[in-house]
């Protein structure tokens, strides 16, 4: 009798509940869980593989699909981005790609806002100083930071993730508007008092710019030196979705010259490196791409994508696919 059991490979270290599910699927493989695997390595470890668990640092293409070979059918990334994808190139070889929407939307959604509240109150400058065990004291005009109240939200971006950051601001005070390529859903624009204007239009009546669109050819370097001189001199710039959206130059160039007033940035043009000037500047609040990283929305996610591998595999179909 054969082992009709499916091969799973998952490239990086999941949680555990997802990794359970899968076993109860098939025999599941994680070649070096610790490290992202250059494209040779992931080829080869991939060989023989009917689903793979993936995550964004991995190249997911017609190679990958091709170097696991023909029974190949599903793969699953743990993220909700994925222009580390060609999926055209997985529908042609008639392998299902899947994401996962929604689960880290809150997550998401909590560190834009905790950027904004660090650049613009300045919380990470007042932890430098204070562990650089600098001398300071209390007074009325000491570190003076930005309100947020009654200021203006510009949302590039009105998905799910730009939405629940619309939501945190309308708690704080603000007023939305958003761009995109597409007018919002009524009620959405209704529930949340968002205004659509056009991509410059929000960049000069913004005074916190948020991205909030995926990583495509159209929007790489949207965020450029004329989008930030189109900006309020008063402005802040939030970016929690990818890193390339932004010029980061451009940017460095823009924070230190006072073309825009600061910025909260959680993800950089070529991770792991962040630009060098950036790491000079104090007004620019930093996280290493924490957007999603919480114990509970990591758990989801992991979830989400094994029990899309494990419908597929079992004949059900995807539960949220990418269509090419
Ligand atoms: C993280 O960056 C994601 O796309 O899920």
């Amino acid at each position: 009798m054969t082992d009709a059991r499916p091969r799973i490979v998952v490239t990086r270290k999941v949680a555990e509940p997802a990794m359970e599910l899968l076993r109860e699927t098939g025999d599941v493989f994680s070649p070096d869980p610790d490290r992202a695997l250059p494209p040779g390595e992931l080829q080869a470890a991939v060989a023989g593989a009917d689903g793979i668990v993936s995550t964004l640092q991995d190249r997911v293409d017609g190679a990958l699909a091709d170097a696991a070979g023909p029974q190949l059918k599903v793969v699953a990334t743990v993220a909700v981005g994925y222009d580390n994808a060609d999926v055209r190139a997985l529908t042609d070889r008639g392998v299902v790609f899947t994401n996962t929407p929604g689960v880290l939307t809150d997550a998401t959604a909590d560190l834009a806002f905790g950027l904004l509240l660090a650049v613009t109150r300045r919380l990470g400058e007042g932890e430098r100083l204070l562990r650089a065990r600098q001398p300071w004291s209390f007074h009325l005009g000491f570190m003076l930071g930005t309100g947020l109240q009654g200021k203006t939200l510009g949302i590039v971006g009105l998905g799910q993730i730009g939405q629940a950051v619309a939501r945190r601001a309308l708690a704080f005070g603000m007023d939305i508007a958003y761009t995109g390529r597409r007018r919002a859903p009524d009620d959405v624009e209704r529930q949340l008092h968002a205004r659509h204007l056009p991509f410059d239009e929000l960049l000069r009546t913004a005074d916190v710019v948020s991205l909030h669109c995926p990583l495509t050819p159209e929007t790489r370097h949207l965020i450029d030196a004329r989008a930030l001189d189109t900006m309020k001199r008063s402005a802040f710039l939030v970016n929690t979705t990818r890193g390339p959206v932004v010029d980061e130059p451009a940017l460095a160039d823009a924070l230190a010259g006072g073309v825009i007033a600061g910025a909260g940035l959680d993800v950089f043009e070529r991770e792991p490196d962040v630009h060098p000037r950036l790491l000079e500047l104090d007004n620019v609040a930093l996280a290493p791409h924490l957007g999603s990283a919480t114990v509970e929305t990591r758990t989801e996610m992991a979830l989400l994508a094994a029990r899309n591998v494990v419908s597929v595999l079992a004949g059900e179909g995807p539960i949220t696919e990418v269509k090419a």
